[in-house]
């Protein structure tokens, strides 16, 4: 090294913003550059040739006799951060002479020789209280992360509760609709049966006449006056009719009930082998009179096995695709009911000639209360609930649709729910 350098060398130690000491083999304090002067407000004069330890008692430790045998006997350099003990030796003032313990540092400790080839010990000391600062300012952040977080869970549980909730007002605004459909589609039967109860009592008092009359009649001649006068053709063949129609009527109603039952099946809330047609065809039966004003149903199942699945629910799925689709048929339209099994899974599909779905909304609406439809007509709770009845079943619901041709929603179902606990059936 030329002076020159020697020069720069000795001014950037003695500038450098780290505590520089350098020792000789007996841990004797040889030098120390300014930052050790500003910042233990001791003057190097006294403190050349003491022990480290006398002049900063401080530094006498188990651990710092480690470093020095460490260094001395592997001539390693020994990296320490004084993190229980925070401090190598104690330095009362900043860099720029104010009043503030650097009370955080790290140290490393290296052997060297000198130009006697001596052993000699350089000791540095960094300033870390900005970084422990940062540390804790981060540790501060990932305290309130995790109560963030706990706060989360917590509204989510609660989320979870009101969609529990939702969900049942929904089945209840299923139920209602239900009802006034069932309202309806019972209303008319029973309407024409008590119609023609009345005109059956009026035939019969008329009927009762004629045969009242055998009993009075001076003759033959008058009773057959009287059948011509009252009609009794025409009621005879009247009667049959209104007795043919209003059998009819209560068979609709009969079935209309039937249907109910089926469908609802209230009392049994659990998985059971069901038959998805025959629970298809009971909802069909239960919206009739919400479809057949706006289309055409046709069926085009294939073969399916029993499937094992909650059938009040699937129901409740279908009848919330066949209202949907009868919703979105502006005029006079067409329903195709499709179904087909494929390996362990099946699935059922309502496809519609409606108005269809635009691509942007198609991953909306499964959301709740996500409706497009005018209040009153719509909860938007519809494809969410099914949305929820198909996963609780392991399967899913798809849908494709082509904005003013129409939609087709199609639900997975596996045929065999997975045995409790295990990861589910394989998807086809
Ligand atoms: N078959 C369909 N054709 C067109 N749009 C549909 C169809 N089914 C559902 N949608 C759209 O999805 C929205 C949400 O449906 P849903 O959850 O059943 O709620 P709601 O029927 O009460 O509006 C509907 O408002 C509608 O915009
Ligand atoms: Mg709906």
């Amino acid at each position: 090294m030329d002076s020159r350098q020697s020069y720069l060398a000795s001014v950037l130690v003695e500038h450098v913003g780290v505590g520089v000491i350098i020792l000789d083999s007996q841990l004797r304090i040889q030098y120390w550059n300014a930052f050790i002067s500003h910042c233990s407000g001791k003057a190097l004069e006294q403190a050349r040739n003491q022990l480290l330890t006398s002049v900063f008692p401080e530094a006498s430790t188990p651990h710092l006799d480690g470093m020095v045998a460490q260094a001395r006997d592997h001539g390693q350099h020994v990296y320490t951060q004084w993190r229980d003990n925070p401090y190598l030796i104690k330095l009362p003032f900043k860099p720029s002479r104010e009043p503030g313990a650097l009370m955080l540092q790290s140290t490393l400790l290296f052997p060297f020789r000198d130009m006697e080839e001596q052993l000699c010990f350089g000791l540095l000391l960094y300033d870390t209280t900005e970084f422990a600062r940062a540390n804790a300012q981060l540790d501060a952040a990932l305290d309130a992360l995790s109560s963030k977080q706990i706060e989360q869970e917590r509204l989510i549980k609660k989320l979870e509760k009101a969609n529990a909730q939702l969900l049942q007002s929904e089945k209840l605004a299923a139920i209602g609709q239900l009802a006034a459909g069932v309202a309806h589609e019972i209303n008319n039967p029973i309407g024409y049966v008590f119609s023609n109860l009345k005109t059956l009592a009026g035939y019969v008092q008329d009927l009762l006449r004629i045969s009242d009359a055998v009993d009075g009649a001076a003759s033959l001649e008058e009773i057959r006056q009287l059948k011509r006068s009252l009609e009794y053709d025409y009621i005879r063949s009247d009667i049959e009719a209104l007795i043919g129609e209003s059998e009819d009527g209560i068979d609709r109603v009969k079935k209309i009930i039937t249907a109910l039952k089926d469908f609802s099946h209230i009392e049994e809330d659990e998985f059971q082998l069901a038959d998805l047609h025959r629970g298809l065809d009971t909802t069909l039966n239960v919206v009739n009179n919400e479809l057949k004003y706006k289309a055409e149903v046709i069926k085009d199942y294939g073969e399916l096995p029993e499937v094992e699945c909650i059938p009040s629910q699937i129901n409740q799925v279908l009848m919330n695709l066949l209202v949907n689709a009868a919703h979105a048929i502006e005029q006079f339209g067409r329903i195709t009911l499709r179904s087909k099994q494929e390996g362990d899974w099946v699935w059922l599909e309502v496809e519609d000639t409606g108005k269809g779905i635009e691509p942007h909304l198609l991953n909306r609406i499964y959301e709740p209360f996500f409706t497009t439809k005018p209040v009153g007509k719509g909860t938007g709770l519809g494809l969410s609930l099914s949305y929820n009845i198909l996963q609780k079943h392991n399967g899913r619901i798809e849908v494709s649709s082509q904005p003013g041709q129409g939609s087709r929603f199609r639900i997975w179902l596996p045929i065999r729910q997975p045995a409790e606990g295990s990861l589910g059936t394989t998807e086809p």
